[in-house]
C-alpha cells in the first residue's frame, strides 16, 4: 500500500474535503472527512478574497486555523483507520486561495504547510500552482491531469466537469492529450445570493433557483463578460465573479425578483459551461460532473437540456465520488509532487513545458 492524504479547500469556502487514499497501479478511496469552516473563520477567509486592512498579519492567523482544522481531519482518520502518521506517505494540500490573479503571475494559497507538517507528523507537499505560474502558465486547472491518468482505460469521448466555487471542464479522446480550462462560475454567485437573500448556505437540490424564472435580459448581459468569449488556457476566481459583478448588473435592469435572479445565476452557469463545450466541436458521448455542484439536480438538468445527444451523469457511475474528486486530485499530486513526475498539462495552463509540481515541507 501507498497511502496518501489530500486535503480540498475550495473557492466555495464551505470547509474541508479531506481523503486517505491508496496509489499503486491505481487510486483507492479508503476514507474521507468532511469538515465545515466555522463560520468566524469563512468570514475571516471570505474578507481576505479581496483588499482588505492588516491583511498580511491576517491570513498569517487564518492560515494557522486553517491548518490546525486539517489536522484535526486527519486525526480522525487516522483514528479510525488505526493508522499512525508514519504509514502515510505525504499530504497533499491545496491550501485556500484567496487571490487568483495569473495576468500578474500569481495565485495564493494559504494553510501553513510547515505547521501542518509539525501537527500531522507528516510530510506535507503543497503549492502546487507555483511552478506552472513561474513557467508562464496560468497555474490551473490542476485536476485534468488527474482527470487523464485515472480514466486512463476509459475508451468513451468524455468530459469531466468540476461544479465547486467555479467550473473547470476537462476534455478525455482516446490517444489525444488532455485539455481543459476553468469555463467560469460555479456554485459561487448562486451561493452568495442565496446567502444574502435567504441566509442559506447554498440552493439546495437548486430548488430555489427552479422555483423562479429565467431573466434573459439579465442573462444576456452578464454573458457579456469578456471572460466567457476568450478561449484557453484560461481560469478565473473570486477576483472577476463576486456579488459585487452581480449587483453592479443588477442595477442596470429593472427590479428583478430574487427568485428570477437566482434561476438566472443557475442558467449562466449551465450556459457558460455548456457553450464552452459545444466550443470545442468534440464527439463527446458523456459528460461526468463532480464537485458539490453535482448534488445541484436543477443544474444537471439544464446542462443535459443545453447538451443533447451528451449523456449527462456524475462521476460516481465511473467509480470516483462526485464529493471526493478533487481532494483525491491533491493526494495524487503529492504522489506526483514526491515521485518527481509532472502534473502541469501546457496544452491546458498555457505553461511553456511540463513541471513537476509542489513545494515539500519533510517531516
Ligand atoms: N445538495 C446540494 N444542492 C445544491 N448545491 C450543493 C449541494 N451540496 C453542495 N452544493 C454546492 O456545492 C458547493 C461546494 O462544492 P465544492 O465542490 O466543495 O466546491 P469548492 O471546491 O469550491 O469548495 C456548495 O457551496 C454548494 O453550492
Ligand atoms: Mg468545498
Amino acid at each position: 500500500m501507498a497511502l496518501y492524504i489530500g486535503i480540498m479547500s475550495g473557492t466555495s469556502l464551505d470547509g474541508l474535503d479531506i481523503c486517505l487514499v491508496d496509489i499503486t497501479q491505481d487510486i483507492r478511496l479508503i476514507d474521507s472527512q468532511f469538515l465545515g469552516f466555522p463560520a468566524s473563520l469563512r468570514q475571516e477567509l471570505l474578507e481576505l478574497c479581496q483588499p482588505c486592512s492588516n491583511e498580511l498579519v491576517r491570513l498569517s492567523v487564518a492560515e494557522q486555523e486553517w491548518a490546525r482544522l486539517a489536522a484535526c481531519g486527519i486525526q480522525l482518520i487516522l483514528q479510525r483507520q488505526t493508522l499512525s502518521p508514519s504509514d502515510i506517505i505525504a499530504i497533499g494540500s491545496h491550501g485556500q486561495t484567496i487571490r487568483h490573479q495569473p495576468e500578474l503571475g500569481f495565485s495564493v494559497q494559504i494553510g501553513a504547510p510547515a505547521l501542518l507538517a509539525e501537527l500531522t507528523g507528516i510530510t506535507v507537499t503543497s503549492h502546487f500552482r507555483q511552478r506552472d505560474l513561474a513557467a508562464g502558465g496560468q497555474g490551473a486547472p490542476l485536476v485534468p491531469a488527474f482527470h487523464q491518468w485515472l480514466f486512463a482505460n476509459n475508451l468513451q469521448a468524455s468530459a469531466i466537469l468540476n461544479i465547486g466555487g467555479f467550473s473547470n471542464v476537462s476534455f478525455l479522446l482516446p490517444g489525444q492529450p488532455v485539455s481543459g480550462f476553468d469555463s467560469g462560475p460555479g456554485n459561487v454567485l448562486l451561493d452568495a445570493w442565496i446567502q444574502k437573500n435567504k441566509n442559506l448556505p447554498y440552493d439546495k437540490n437548486g430548488d430555489w433557483a427552479r422555483s423562479g424564472q429565467i431573466n434573459q435580459s439579465l442573462l444576456q448581459l452578464l454573458l457579456q463578460q469578456p471572460y466567457f468569449a476568450i478561449g484557453g488556457p484560461k481560469s478565473t476566481g473570486r477576483e472577476l465573479f463576486n456579488l459585487g459583478w452581480l449587483e453592479q448588473h443588477l442595477t442596470q435592469l429593472d427590479v428583478i425578483s430574487a427568485e428570477d435572479v437566482q434561476a438566472t445565476l443557475a442558467e449562466l452557469t449551465a450556459v457558460s459551461i455548456s457553450s464552452s463545450i459545444l466550443e470545442q466541436q468534440l464527439l463527446l458521448q458523456t459528460l461526468a460532473v463532480c464537485g458539490g455542484g453535482a448534488h445541484n439536480s436543477y443544474l444537471l438538468e439544464r446542462l443535459a437540456q443545453l447538451l443533447p445527444g451528451i449523456t449527462v451523469t456524475i462521476t460516481d457511475s465511473l467509480g470516483v465520488p462526485a464529493d471526493w474528486m478533487e481532494a483525491m486530485a491533491f493526494a495524487w499530486l503529492a504522489h506526483c509532487c514526491l515521485a518527481g513526475v509532472p502534473a502541469n498539462r501546457p496544452e491546458v495552463t498555457g505553461a511553456r513545458g511540463l513541471r513537476v509540481l509542489g513545494a515539500v515541507y519533510p517531516v
